[in-house]
C-alpha cells in the first residue's frame, strides 16, 4: 500500500474518495524523480492539467518554468504536485473535505520523496506546513519545519491577475537559488563530519580489537 510513487499514481487514478472525482478527466498525481531534493505544491489541477494529467501545463505552468529557471533549476529535477490531485470545477477553491481526502497522498509523496526544500505555491499548500498566516508577510523567507525547509511563494497564477506580483515572485525565486546552496552546503559539512566519524570508528576498532591484524597489512 502506496510502496512507491507508482502505486500512489494508481491509487490517485481510481480514488472516489471526494466529490472532485466525478468531473476529472485525468487525476493529476503530480510529476518528477522519486529522489527529487526540491518539491513544489501547487494547489490542485486547472483546465489543462485535467486535460494532461500533468501539473503546471498550463499558462500559470509557463510562468512557473520562467521562475524556475531563475531559480537555475530545471523542472525534471524536482518534484511537482499539489494539495488535491483532481480538478475543482470551474478552479474554484478546494474544499477542506476534499484536502483532507486527499492529504494523505501528498503527505505519502512527502514521505517517500524526502525532499530537503518544500516551496510552496498559494495558500492552501502554504497553510499545510504554515497554519493561518499571511502569505504577504511570509512569502520568499525560507524556515526550517520539523526536518526539513519549507519557503511559501505566491502562486503563479497569481501574477497574471495582479502583474504586480510577477516582480515579487521572480525575487523570491532569486532568493531559492541562495537557499539552494545554503542547504546543499549544509549538507556537505553534515556528510564530512559524518566520513571523520566513521574512519575514527574503523581506526578505533582496528586498534583495539586486532593487533594482529593490523601487522598483516
Ligand atoms: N495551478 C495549480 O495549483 N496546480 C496546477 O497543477 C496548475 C495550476
Amino acid at each position: 500500500m502506496m510502496n512507491n510513487l507508482h502505486e500512489i499514481t494508481l491509487l490517485v487514478s481510481k480514488c472516489q474518495n471526494c466529490a472532485l472525482h466525478h468531473s476529472r478527466i485525468k487525476s493529476v498525481p503530480g510529476e518528477g524523480p522519486d529522489n527529487a531534493r526540491i518539491m513544489f505544491i501547487g494547489e490542485g489541477p486547472g483546465f489543462h492539467e485535467n486535460q494532461q494529467g500533468r501539473p503546471f501545463v498550463g499558462q500559470a505552468g509557463k510562468f512557473l518554468d520562467e521562475l524556475l529557471s531563475v531559480s537555475g533549476l530545471k523542472r525534471e529535477t524536482v518534484f511537482i504536485t499539489n494539495v488535491v490531485k483532481c480538478r475543482p470545477p470551474g478552479n474554484r477553491d478546494p474544499q477542506p473535505e476534499e484536502l483532507e481526502a486527499c492529504s494523505k497522498f501528498l503527505d505519502r509523496q512527502i514521505e517517500l520523496i524526502n525532499p530537503e526544500i518544500i516551496v510552496t505555491l498559494g495558500r492552501f499548500s502554504m497553510a499545510k506546513f504554515f497554519g493561518q498566516v499571511k502569505i504577504s508577510q511570509i512569502h520568499g523567507i525560507m524556515r526550517k519545519i520539523g526536518q526539513r525547509y519549507v519557503v511559501a511563494m505566491y502562486h503563479p497564477a497569481a501574477a497574471l491577475h495582479q502583474p504586480a506580483l510577477k516582480s515579487t515572485l521572480l525575487d523570491d525565486f532569486s532568493k531559492l537559488k541562495k537557499y539552494i546552496h545554503q542547504v546543499e552546503s549544509e549538507r556537505e559539512i553534515k556528510e564530512v563530519n559524518s566520513n571523520k566519524y566513521n574512519s575514527i570508528v574503523v581506526e578505533k576498532k582496528e586498534d583495539e580489537d586486532t593487533p594482529t591484524q593490523l601487522s598483516l597489512f
